[in-house]
């Protein structure tokens, strides 16, 4: 169960960020905010990306949310810090999935793409989400094995 979260953001996203964080801690959970909050000032997509990244990987949050323009670039950033899954998601079928299927852990979306009621729907599904395991297990294992070995053994 995901309980503290960090949430990142580059200076689009500001007003999403604050409306989402209020949002998810008047449903309890604790937020932590690594991103920016200076509107009038351009801040690179990547440092909160890392961020975020880091404080998941190390085990410090539960899990992560990111938001920039399109939830593109913050997404490239943190996928690449090791044992990261960070998917981009524009509505709630895909975020729920990529925690059951592909055990996210953390979900990003753009404030350009997406309103933020649709934001909020969407890090509804995904926290709500559990991990399948099984197959999918297998297939997660692989995504890792890409990343640690820059290689793939393929399955006979
Ligand atoms: C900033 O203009 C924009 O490039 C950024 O928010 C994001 O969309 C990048 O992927």
């Amino acid at each position: 169960m995901m309980k503290k979260l960090a949430i990142g953001n580059d200076h689009v996203a500001i007003d999403m960020k604050n409306e989402l964080k209020a949002y998810l801690e008047g449903k309890g959970y604790e937020i932590v905010n690594v991103g920016t909050d200076v509107a009038s000032k351009s801040f690179d997509y990547a440092i909160s990306g890392y961020k975020v990244a880091r404080m998941v990987a190390d085990g410090e949050v539960d899990g992560g949310i990111l938001i920039c323009g399109t939830g593109v670039g913050i997404s490239l950033s943190a996928n690449k810090v090791n044992g990261i899954r960070c998917c981009v998601c524009s509505e709630p079928y895909s975020a729920k999935l990529s925690k059951m299927h592909n055990n996210s852990n953390i979900i990003a979306f753009g404030a350009r793409v997406i309103g933020v009621e649709m934001a909020k729907m969407i890090c509804d599904e995904w926290l709500n989400a559990e991990f399948e395991g099984g197959r999918h297990q297998r297939r997660v294992n692989q995504i890792m094995e890409i990343q640690d070995t820059q290689n793939l053994v393929i399955p006979e």
